[in-house]
């Protein structure tokens, strides 16, 4: 499966999924394009180093999220991308790419959904005072860090907890299960049916 990765920050999970896909000649997956949404990141620089191909397309020339939606799906559809991964994308995408690629859009969140949707998932769970705290796999549809969940992990949250530290130990949890779900996915072996996702094989 030819595959579109999505970033905007220093690209962990993008690497954790390069490495995977490299020591893995059963993987299924070609990463066709690396698309950041800002200029110099660290996602877009080891997309370099690995010899994928990368474009910039930079959300503050854009006035609405459509055009700045429009643009991505462009660039997607030309690098001939079956499916998108999100890895770190801290843009919302408008319904024309959702409907474009329908429960083809994988995406990685840092909290149990569905609590702690949105950007400060990590300060919430810590401010909330919960005990677990953890990651969430899910395809995308209309909604911000919504859809069909695929796998979740949940992390402990101990008394001497920094958002930075918990959100580290979230971030290896990440890297180990974000690549075995994009295997899968490439693999067909995850399918949805009313909004439930069956998966071949446990991950
Ligand atoms: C991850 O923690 C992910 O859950 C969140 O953004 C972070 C991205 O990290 N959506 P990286 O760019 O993959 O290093």
């Amino acid at each position: 499966m030819r595959i579109a990765v999505l970033v905007s920050g220093s690209g962990s999970n993008l690497q954790a999924l390069i490495d995977a896909i490299a020591s893995d000649p059963s993987f299924g997956a070609e990463v066709v394009l690396v698309l950041a949404d800002r200029p110099d990141t660290g996602g877009a620089a080891r997309a370099s180093t690995a010899g994928i191909p990368t474009v910039v397309v930079d959300w503050t020339d854009f006035t609405e999220r459509e055009s700045f939606t429009q643009a991505v799906l462009s660039e997607v559809v030309a690098a001939g991308a079956e499916g998108l991964v999100l890895a770190g994308f801290m843009r919302v995408l408008s319904p024309p790419v959702i409907a474009a690629f329908p429960n083809l859009i994988l995406n990685v969140h840092p909290s149990l959904l569905p609590a702690f949707p949105g950007n400060r998932a990590v300060e919430d769970a810590l401010a909330q005072g919960v005990k677990l705290a953890g990651l969430t796999v899910h395809f995308v549809d209309e909604q911000v860090d919504h859809g069909p969940i695929v796998a979740q992990r949940a992390v402990p949250i101990l008394p001497s907890d920094t958002r930075d530290s918990l959100h580290a130990r979230i971030q290896e949890q990440e890297q180990d299960l974000y690549p075995k779900v994009v295997r899968a996915f490439c693999r067909g072996e995850i399918s949805v049916k009313d909004n439930v996702v069956m998966l071949k094989e446990a991950l």
